[in-house]
């Protein structure tokens, strides 16, 4: 018989030990662009390493609509995935179902409550308890550019408002290139349009239009203006956008055919991805009008109650890694967007990351801070759906007036 040394038989019990606490996790996400996948690759090698498999399941189509419906089928088949990218109210209304993981043991373990914003840590939770990880915050109301385009219409810098805006859309016209690339999908057009919203009305104005959906905000002359300078955005963008991908509409900027797009920080992700170098190859500023405000959008995980408990153990070291300081530097660093937990080093983050950071605090404590309705953080997917159909039918056809635009907006933010 062979004489096993015991360290060859204490060592044979770890692999044993580490095998049946190790188990598949399918990750249901739609991070499939350049930069996207570059992050959500991080998120597979930190759980490999840890001894699970990664069963990788990206449904393409950004902004997470295609994702959303084909989570839906593996739900209701009664086969779901063990996580899935889901955020915001979408969260509240999963758990409501009764098919969400209580992640509170890894929670407490890991000290979530004190490494993470309260307004981030409620929307992670349903009735009390944990049922998402949260991944990082990404800033909606950003404006991207490339230089070698300013400077060769003669454009002098990033414009802060509007009118500067305007004149620097029309001498980038008379240059012969595209003023604002654009991606004609719906969750794209209500990205551009509710930072226009946040530029022309200000925090307080989106708080009441877009997320209280007060009807009087939303039939105001504020809401006027908004939709005569959304319109006009339009006017500056190429007869090609209809459903272009987002990230190729980054890439027209990247190659000096368009000058500016209107795009939360996951753009900077294709930049970097690209090697570009902020300040040098593009700039990022806040969204005309918007400097003093901050949309954000936090991606999180939520797990599905699995029976196997391999399964069940790798869904906690995924919630766990996801939250931890490894994760959350380098997954931050590709995908454009800055940490969810609070604390962290940002030395190795660029000028736009950093000042993202720098807002996020900011504007925190000056109510400039607010949640992206175009990013399912703010109303419920009924309401946010309507709108944002009315949104895109007024952006596609010029022959619905403003007035229509605005009634139309209105009698869809009354969805129920
Ligand atoms: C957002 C998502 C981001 C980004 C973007 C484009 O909804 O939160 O992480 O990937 O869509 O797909």
């Amino acid at each position: 018989m062979l004489k096993l040394s015991k360290l060859a038989v204490a060592a044979a019990l770890v692999v044993v030990a580490g095998a049946a606490s190790a188990g598949e996790v399918e990750v249901l996400h739609y991070w499939t662009s350049g930069g996207e996948a570059k992050s959500v690759a991080e998120l597979k090698k930190i759980m490999t390493a840890k001894g699970h498999v990664w069963k990788d399941f990206a449904v393409a189509g950004g902004g997470g609509d295609n994702a959303a419906t084909v989570l839906k089928s593996r739900v209701v088949s009664g086969n779901p995935p063990a996580a899935a990218q889901i955020k915001g109210p979408a969260i509240q209304e999963w758990a409501s179902e009764g098919v969400l993981a209580n992640l509170d043991a890894t929670a407490k373990a890991e000290k979530w409550d004190a490494l993470l914003p309260k307004v981030v840590a409620d929307v992670m939770k349903y009735k009390g308890n944990y049922v998402a990880a949260p991944v990082n915050v990404h800033r909606v109301n950003w404006m991207w550019a490339n230089p070698e385009v300013l400077k060769k219409a003669g454009v002098a810098g990033m414009p802060k408002n509007y009118d500067e805006f305007f004149a620097a859309a029309e001498k980038i016209k008379k240059a012969g290139l595209i003023p604002v690339a654009h991606g004609g999908q719906n969750w794209q057009d209500f990205t551009t349009f509710e930072s226009v919203v946040l530029g022309v009305g200000g925090a307080k104005f989106y708080q009441d239009s877009l997320i209280k959906l007060d009807q009087k905000a939303l039939t105001s002359d504020t809401m006027k203006k908004s939709l005569e300078t959304f319109r006009k955005i339009k006017s500056y963008t190429d007869p090609a956008a209809p459903g272009r991908d987002w990230n190729l509409a980054t890439a027209m900027v990247m190659q000096g055919k368009a000058g500016f797009q209107f795009m939360g920080d996951w753009a900077k992700g294709e930049f970097l991805a690209a090697g570009k170098v902020p300040n040098k190859d593009f700039l990022c500023a806040a969204a005309p009008g918007t400097a003093n405000a901050y949309t954000f959008n936090v991606d999180s995980f939520a797990m599905f109650k699995l029976k196997d408990a391999g399964a069940q153990k790798a869904q906690a070291d995924l919630a766990a890694s996801i939250m931890g300081t490894e994760f959350q530097e380098v997954f931050n660093l590709n995908k454009g967007s800055i940490p969810v937990r609070l604390n962290m080093n940002m030395d190795k983050f660029d000028d736009c990351g950093k000042a993202s950071t720098k807002d996020f605090v900011s504007t925190a404590k000056s109510g400039g801070l607010v949640p992206s309705v175009a990013h399912g953080m703010a109303i419920k997917p009924a309401a946010e759906g309507a709108i944002k159909d009315a949104v895109s039918q007024f952006w596609n056809d010029d022959k619905i007036s403003v007035a229509d635009g605005m009634k139309n907006i209105a009698k869809a933010a009354a969805t129920k």
